[in-house]
């Protein structure tokens, strides 16, 4: 059983918005546990590959989903996620784009999307829970107290992505970069099930031309102004 009485904090965005950064720092000051859920429709793309399982056939990825062994251990310094699947330690080869690509192509199934919603739910642990994805805030957890959409500009974005893979080692090129997260905002978006979308009770920031360290300040101070209730 999986209480809503512990609070989450849902933030949505786009690709290469710096969720996950953020995600990563608050849930750091709070004390709170984080959930990538980006990471999970990755880890699944990869284990459909692995399983030879194809892409289109929905029925075989939501059985794939259901039976997942996967497991998310954050890293000391709570940076972010080390992620095993069958025993394998997948966290660097589930950064690629084309395994980010594979993830928004299965992302559109209703089946796949039913069949990892519990699996997301069940993340939400005492103290806190700090959710990042696309349908954190309309979907998964619709009853977030706090709920923020961060947005920036496709340049933006596709430089931050690149910083962040050449960072980890893994090759990339500026302008694939920017017509693959154009292409991806396009699927997220307007897929039929859950779409990238701001919850109606959202604080949308727009992030273009801010640190990481001015958007936690801001995210933080919605936290505090909200006054919500979150121990
Ligand atoms: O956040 P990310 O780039 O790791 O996510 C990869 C893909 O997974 C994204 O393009 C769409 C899908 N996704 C989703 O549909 N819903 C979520 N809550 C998170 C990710």
């Amino acid at each position: 059983m999986i209480s809503t009485n512990i609070p989450v904090i849902a933030i949505d965005g786009p690709s290469g918005a710096g969720k996950g950064a953020i995600c990563c720092r608050l849930a750091k000051q709070l004390g709170w546990h984080t959930l990538d859920s980006g990471a999970i429709y990755r880890v699944l793309a990869l284990a459909a590959h692995h399983n030879k399982v194809s892409l289109e056939d929905e029925t075989a990825l939501a059985t794939l989903a259901i039976n997942l062994k996967v497991h998310f251990y954050p890293l000391p310094d709570l940076s972010g996620t080390q992620i095993i699947l069958e025993g394998q330690d997948v966290s660097f080869s589930l950064r690629s784009e084309s395994c980010g690509a594979a993830a928004s192509q299965i992302a559109t199934s209703p089946a796949v999307r039913q069949a990892l919603l519990g699996r997301q739910r069940a993340f939400r642990t005492a103290p806190g829970l700090v959710a990042d994805g696309r349908d954190m805030g309309t979907v998964v957890f619709p009853e977030a107290p706090i709920k923020i959409f961060l947005t920036a500009s496709i340049e933006e974005r596709a430089q931050r992505r690149y910083k962040q893979l050449i960072n980890i080692g893994i090759d990339a090129k500026l302008s694939n970069l920017a017509i693959e997260i154009a292409e991806r905002d396009k699927r997220d978006s307007t897929r039929t099930i859950a779409p990238l979308i701001a919850a109606a009770d959202a604080y949308v920031i727009d992030t273009t031309g801010m640190s990481i360290e001015k958007v936690v300040a801001r995210v933080s101070s919605i936290v505090q102004g909200l006054n919500v209730t979150l121990n």
